[in-house]
């Protein structure tokens, strides 16, 4: 990596804490936040996650005018959501909107920093826990500078599996949610948690408290810059069903090693997502 990435990293970790005093601060007033709705009405938005977003694509774009964005509210917004080769800032700034509103504490900032569509660094900040895990492609992954390594169970029957429930609340996909997670449980694995918050359920996976993560329907802001982080703590990144992950696809899995990642890929029953990149 050029030194040029590696002032971008130093700035997306400082922005990044800027940003999460910023949600610590707006929860002192979130009874006049106004939530609205976007894909449905599970689908949470505030005022916080605009301006935080703003401040940070604002703070990029004066020190490296030349790189491009991919803003969860931005594209909310109406921007084109497209991954080119170009210098990418993938920016989620509040990764857990609806734990933000019911001060449930797991709300992080995600960072994803791409060139060549690969992610050359990854920073998420968990506000509430003040814990910034930072990764550089080959460089290894951290929390608050220690480094990171996943866990290195082999058994699925001894593992912890997060995944969620996401925002779409449409009855037959809702059905292969509960399939997946009953194949699952009775594996039978430990236990399932999520934290609502993919960031965080993947910052949970490098970090070694969970061995897979797995989702369909996240966004590329939701994973860009985690995906990095469990890849330098020695973890694997697949396609739901197998196969290389691919960042616009919507779908994600992470685990500690392949063969809990391919295990899981024989329980989870897929249902289809459009693209990220569907309309761009
Ligand atoms: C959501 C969280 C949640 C996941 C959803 C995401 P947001 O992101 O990561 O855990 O289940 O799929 O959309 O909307 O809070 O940025
Ligand atoms: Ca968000």
């Amino acid at each position: 990596m050029t030194d040029v990435w590696q002032s971008a990293m130093d700035h997306a970790v400082a922005v990044a804490r800027k940003a999460g005093q910023m949600v610590r601060d707006a929860v002192g007033s979130l009874q006049k936040e106004a939530v609205m709705l976007k894909s449905s009405s599970v689908d949470l938005v505030t005022q916080t996650d605009q301006k935080v977003e703003e401040l940070i694509i604002q703070s990029v774009k004066e020190k490296f005018p030349s790189h491009c964005f991919i803003g969860e509210e931005s594209v909310a917004a109406g921007e084109v959501c497209v991954l080119t080769d170009a210098p990418t800032w993938i920016i989620d700034p509040i990764d857990g909107t609806t734990n933000f509103v019911h001060t449930f504490p797991f709300v992080a900032v995600s960072i994803g920093f791409s060139v060549n569509k690969q992610v050359e660094f990854g920073v998420v900040y968990s506000c509430f826990h003040d814990q910034m895990y930072t990764a550089r492609r080959g460089r290894g992954a951290f929390c608050n500078g220690e480094p990171l390594q996943v866990s290195q169970q082999r058994d699925i029957q001894q593992a912890i599996i997060a995944t969620e429930f996401g925002c779409n609340r449409d009855p037959e996909t809702v059905d292969k949610i509960f399939s997946s997670l009953k194949r699952v449980v009775t594996i039978p694995v430990h236990g399932v948690r999520g934290a609502g918050s993919a960031a965080i359920n993947m910052c949970m996976v490098a970090s070694g408290c969970v061995e897979a993560y797995y989702e369909i329907g996240i966004h590329v802001w939701d994973v860009a810059a985690g995906s990095l982080v469990v890849a330098e703590a020695g973890g694997v990144l697949m396609d739901v069903e197998g196969g290389p992950m691919d960042l616009m696809s919507r779908r994600v899995l992470a685990a500690n090693n392949r063969s809990v990642a391919e295990r899981l890929v024989k329980e989870i029953d897929v249902f289809s997502v459009r693209r990220d990149d569907a309309a761009s």
